[in-house]
């Protein structure tokens, strides 16, 4: 069984897809180990703990330092036993402490088609805004592997999704979201899970399934 730890800050629907994708059989052989939120009464733990995965929050504020709360995390996620690290919707910046200790083994959603519309600032519905904002036609979501940089690290796995007239931020997100995050996440883990994913140049190439 291929274990993950999904890191979360809200609503949690990314997390919601990977759950309906183990539960109804289209994602195979992966569990989830552990849900983790920065922020206490995050909808996405109530989720988790409704399938009875384990879920907690652990807040940066509850610490010190960005140091001291980063190596609460690594310490809680190794305990898990966890293969992955997935960002789901987790909008605190990681150290490069934290990224080091888990090299090439976190991935990131992102609801746009990097390398636009991403980097410092861009989250959330500040992402839909701003490529309404710019008059883009086409956007859509991304999977990547996280490095040092953000949303610059080897991308796994992206989607397209048309924009149309009379779009609000919340509309397209929502639109991305069905159309894009829910499917292309699941399907990365899934390939990760089964050995199809390998990094090579600093880009991510993924195998088809046979
Ligand atoms: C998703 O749209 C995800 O792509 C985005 O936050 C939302 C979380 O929703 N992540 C980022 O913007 C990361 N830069 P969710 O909690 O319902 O999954």
């Amino acid at each position: 069984m291929f274990k993950i730890a999904v890191l979360v800050s809200g609503g949690g629907t990314n997390l919601q897809a990977v759950i309906d994708s183990i539960e109804n059989g289209s994602l195979k052989d992966v569990s989830i180990v552990k849900v983790i939120s920065n922020k206490e009464g995050a909808y996405a733990l109530e989720r988790a703990q409704k399938h009875g995965i384990e879920a907690k929050c652990i807040s940066p504020g509850s610490y010190a330092d960005r140091t001291e709360y980063f190596d609460a995390m690594i310490e809680e996620i190794r305990a898990s036993g966890a293969d992955l690290i997935v960002l789901a919707g987790f909008l605190v910046v990681l150290s490069s402490r934290f990224v080091e200790a888990f090299k090439g083994k976190i991935i990131n959603i992102h609801p746009s088609l990097i390398p636009a519309f991403c980097g410092d600032g861009y989250y959330g519905l500040k992402v839909h805004e701003q490529a309404l904002k710019r008059g883009v036609k086409v956007t859509g979501a991304t999977v990547h592997f996280v490095d040092e940089g953000t949303d610059t690290g080897p991308i796994i796995i992206q989607k397209a999704v048309y924009i149309e007239n009379g779009d609000t931020p919340e509309i397209l997100q929502k639109r991305v979201m069905e159309q894009a995050e829910w499917k292309i996440l699941p399907e990365a883990i899934q390939a990760i899970a089964e050995g199809r994913v390998h990094t090579e140049d600093g880009r991510a190439i993924m195998e088809d399934k046979q």
